[in-house]
């Protein structure tokens, strides 16, 4: 079974406490549950992992490389600072579908920013968790148009 990886960046760790004007009242805990579940009817595996640190996320994505086949990434504010972790997306050639709860362009103008986006297929933003659940149905999409090309 082809596997997808959902990867939780900064603070998203702290998600149904965390502003949840903002990032929803959910915990991460129930939106990996809803992603595992989503992933499966479209009859993919997915692993969930979060780190606050850069350099985990950084050795995920690399380890990712052979084992997912596609990726769907919220850096959290590390999206709008990471040339490495951008870097490592072009690296591992993994389809990436990047993700905010909240619509960042509507937000302050840093956040406007996404190195991530760079080397993203695309980027799903604002619609809260359900973003996640967009980015994996995109990523089924992706993933079966290029197994039916080969
Ligand atoms: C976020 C948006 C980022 O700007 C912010 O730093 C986050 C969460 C989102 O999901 O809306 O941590 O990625």
């Amino acid at each position: 079974m082809q596997s997808i990886l959902i990867l939780n960046g900064p603070n998203l760790n702290l998600l149904g406490t965390r502003q949840p004007e903002v990032y929803g009242a959910e915990t991460l805990e129930m939106v990996e549950a809803r992603c595992l579940a989503h992933a499966k009817k479209s009859g993919f595996q997915a692993q969930c992992l979060q780190s606050n640190h850069e350099g985990i996320l950084l050795d995920a994505i690399h380890g990712a490389r052979g084992v997912h086949a596609g990726l769907v990434l919220n850096a959290g504010a590390f999206t709008h600072t990471s040339i490495a972790l951008m870097d490592a997306i072009y690296s591992v050639e993994i389809p990436t579908v990047e993700v905010h709860l909240s619509n960042i362009h509507a937000r302050e103008e840093f956040r406007h920013q996404s190195y991530i986006a760079r080397a993203a297929l695309g980027q799903i933003c604002g619609f809260g968790s359900q973003g996640y659940l967009m980015a994996i149905d995109a990523l089924v999409q992706n993933i079966s148009q290029a197994s039916d090309a080969t």
